[in-house]
């Protein structure tokens, strides 16, 4: 399955994505970790990238597109993938979409975590990662709504958009996330652990 993780900074993208990794053997993209490593490990990449996610902008298009395009590549990614906070601007969404059907592996839904900025703020107050400042937080919120926001109607367009009510604990929204992902009936979503123990145990 490929399925694309939508809504503002804190709305739990991260959060729900480490889950399902314990559901479904489907890679995890997040670009903003690719980028905090590129930046650990002082790459050209995380250099450039450094002076946008400091001040809480987007990352230009073709700086993400080549580290995605890097990652699409790899043999792990052919199986699927969990697009965490990719794509974010309807350039990244038509590349994405352009690549895929290519190879004929079209996305097969993208979920909107809808939370309010009140309550992402709070999420985010407590975390204390580098661009967790109020400041900051502030103009990741004006990114998300002047640049990501079209992609909801983008999905929509294409059939593929699903609205996930994002309050409630991790475990609310989690449990939501497979209802939609049954009723997409891509995957029965039952842990791995417990496919692993069924397999052990029918010999
Ligand atoms: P990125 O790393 O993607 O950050 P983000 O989307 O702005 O925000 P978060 O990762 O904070 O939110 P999340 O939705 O993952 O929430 P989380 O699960 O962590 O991007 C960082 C930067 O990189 C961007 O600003 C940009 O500069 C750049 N960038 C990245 N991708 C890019 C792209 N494609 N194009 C251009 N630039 C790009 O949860 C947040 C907190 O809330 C956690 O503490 C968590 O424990 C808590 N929490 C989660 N769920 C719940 C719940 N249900 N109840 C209570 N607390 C909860
Ligand atoms: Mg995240």
């Amino acid at each position: 399955m490929r399925i694309v993780f939508l809504g503002p900074p804190g709305a739990g993208k991260g959060t729900q994505c480490e889950r399902l990794l314990g559901h479904l053997h489907i890679p995890h993209l997040s670009t903003g970790n690719l980028l905090r490593q590129a930046i650990k490990e002082q790459t050209s990449t995380g250099l450039l990238a450094e002076q946008f996610m400091s001040a809480g902008q987007l990352v230009p298009d073709p700086i993400i597109l080549a580290m995605v395009g890097e990652w699409l590549e790899k043999p792990e990614a052919q199986a699927g993938a969990l697009f965490d906070g990719f794509p974010r601007t309807v350039p990244q969404a038509q590349a994405l979409d352009d690549y895929l059907n290519h190879r004929g592996t079209p996305l097969n839904v993208a979920l909107e975590l809808k939370v309010s900025d009140e309550v992402v703020i709070q999420r985010i107050a407590s975390r204390g990662r580098a661009d967790d400042n109020p400041k900051i937080v502030a103009e990741r919120l004006k990114s998300y709504w002047n640049q990501t926001r079209p992609l909801l109607d983008y999905y929509h367009r294409q059939g593929l958009l699903e609205v996930i009510d994002g309050l409630g604990t991790p475990d609310d929204v989690f449990q939501r996330i497979k209802d939609v992902l049954v009723r997409r009936g891509g995957t029965n979503c039952q842990p791995r652990n417990a496919a692993v123990g069924k397999a052990a145990s029918s010999g």
